[in-house]
């Protein structure tokens, strides 16, 4: 259910809500770290914010926090004080992020109603501030039954400003609804458990994403596929009785001076196939699509952002079993770029429906082409279960891509393409073997899908973890990479529409 978010000129004595938030910047030198402007809030407490403060050496650091119970002074039930950290760095990615802690405090008291407040001055990036409530306000609940389900769930936020409304601030805050309701989406389709999302369930789900706005979306079922030469989509994905399918979503507006697309790995659930992963943590693979949820997410937010840029949505999806039909390690396919590729780890499925999306993809003729995919454990021992990494073939191409997770805030680390490590990818018997050794394995993973992207400039995401934005609490409800990369590529595609 979407936030009914208010955005008022209000002080906060008077706000009758469960919760208060109250965002409060770091206190520069000897200052207070109370703003004045909270003098009149703190006298109704008793001074008990004050003392508060002081006692848990609250300053306004990024991850402090201080909160109580106003026992009826105040109109609000509960009031919870949040630093920001400095104030010079206060943009959009920190209001993001504290509009979704402010969201998650709500979510622990149970409260319906919740108002947030910003320090004096900084009404500025309302558009953040609602992507941010939306984000924390999220829970995956729907297979909860009885006791187990939520009888709460928070309906409405209010913003209370010090200063005057700028007449955009509605517009701002449905905005920022509908990217935080995307990168939301991106989340329940990854949060979906196999049984329920499959190749054909979520191309459905893809085909109601196109459908609620007005995008075109061709689905390719596994006949197609195979017809088309995407042979290595269909070794990974013969071994499952579930068929494979292919999703190509596009936003193309007239005049449009720039295309971007980008492709997610939709692996649906990945055991490993042949090359079986062993039983402990298997069951996480479930968001092994979280690459294509995020592509096919993200299509919705661009669709009420309308840039005036050609975009594209691209997501093999498949299911990666052992079975009697199953591929084997040793087994040598051809591709739709054209190239042999022989297996030697049936577990290194990513890289091979992606090989066959990126040739896809490139014959479209796109400015920069995008991929992200959970693409490989090696990544995540190398930066943590927070970050991402990302590796560009072209400078250009990386310096829009910086500029973007810039804006966005999420925290990805640019990896390199060694080449040093292109002999472990040498085949003897194709014209290029599956996957390398053990080490520098998120590299030569990255350096395999580069076989298949031609001269196109090309970003490549090897995307692990709950998003990274709200580190303190940690936003996400479940592991895997629940929406991670949806606000860079906005960002990236809002900046090629200026
Ligand atoms: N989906 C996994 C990678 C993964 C594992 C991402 C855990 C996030 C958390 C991928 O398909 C995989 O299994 N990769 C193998 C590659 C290896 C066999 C070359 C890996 O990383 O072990
Ligand atoms: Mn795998
Ligand atoms: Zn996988």
């Amino acid at each position: 259910m979407s936030l009914d978010i208010q955005v008022r000129t209000a002080q906060p004595l008077d706000l009758a809500v469960d919760v208060l938030v109250i965002g409060v910047a770091r206190a520069s030198g000897k200052a207070p770290p109370l703003p004045a402007s909270l003098k009149p809030l703190d006298d109704a407490l008793g001074g008990v914010l004050t003392k508060l403060v002081a006692k848990e050496e609250f300053t306004g650091k990024r991850d402090q926090s201080v909160s109580l119970s106003s026992l009826g002074r105040i109109k609000a039930d509960k009031v919870f004080v949040l630093g920001l950290g400095d104030r010079r760095s206060l943009g959009g990615p920190q209001l993001r992020t504290f509009a979704a802690r402010a969201a998650r405090c709500a979510g622990g008291e149970k409260a319906r109603s919740l108002a947030i407040v910003l320090p004096p001055g900084v009404e500025g990036d309302l558009r953040a501030v609602a992507e941010g409530l939306e984000l924390g306000a999220y829970q995956f609940t729907k297979y909860l039954t009885g006791d187990r389900k939520p009888k709460t769930e928070l309906a409405t936020v209010i913003v209370a400003c010090a200063g005057k409304l700028r007449p955009t601030s509605k517009a701002a805050v449905a905005l920022g609804q509908k990217v935080g309701q995307a990168v939301n989406l991106s989340r329940d389709l990854s949060n979906e458990p196999g049984n329920v999302m499959y190749p054909e369930t979520f191309a459905a789900a893809a085909e109601k994403v196109a459908k609620d706005s007005g995008l075109k979306i061709q689905v390719f079922d596994f006949r197609e596929i195979r017809k088309r030469g995407m042979k290595l989509i269909d070794a990974v994905g013969r071994g499952s009785a579930r068929d494979p399918r292919f999703v190509h979503i596009a936003w193309a507006p007239k005049g449009a001076k720039r295309k971007l697309v980008f492709v997610g790995k939709g692996i649906t659930f990945d055991s490993g196939g042949l090359s079986i992963k062993p039983a402990a943590g298997m069951g996480e693979m479930k968001h092994d699509m979280s690459g294509a949820a995020n592509v096919v997410a993200m299509m919705a937010a661009v669709a009420a952002l309308k840039p005036r840029v050609e975009v594209h949505a691209i997501a093999p999806c498949a299911e990666n079993m052992p079975d009697g039909d199953a591929y084997r390690p040793g087994d040598i396919f051809g591709s739709l770029d054209g190239k042999t590729v022989e297996i030697v780890n049936t577990d290194a499925e990513g890289r091979l429906v992606l090989a066959d999306a990126l040739a896809y993809a490139r014959a479209l003729s796109p400015d920069i082409l995008v991929d992200n995919a959970t693409l490989t454990g090696a990544c995540v021992v190398a930066l943590g279960n927070t970050c991402s990494g990302w590796y560009a073939n072209d400078e250009g191409a990386a310096r829009e891509f910086a500029a973007a997770l810039k804006q966005s805030g999420e925290l990805m680390w640019r990896m390199p393409l060694l080449e040093d490590l292109r002999d472990q990818i040498k085949s003897d018997v194709a014209d290029v073997k599956q996957a390398g050794d053990r080490y520098g394995g998120s590299i030569t993973a990255a350096l395999f899908l580069r076989e298949f992207v031609g001269e196109a400039r090309w970003i490549h995401c090897d995307i692990a973890g709950p998003s990274a934005l709200d580190r303190p609490n940690g936003w996400a409800q479940t592991k895997g990479a629940t929406g991670h990369a949806v606000l860079t590529f906005l960002a990236m595609i809002e900046r090629a529409a200026r």
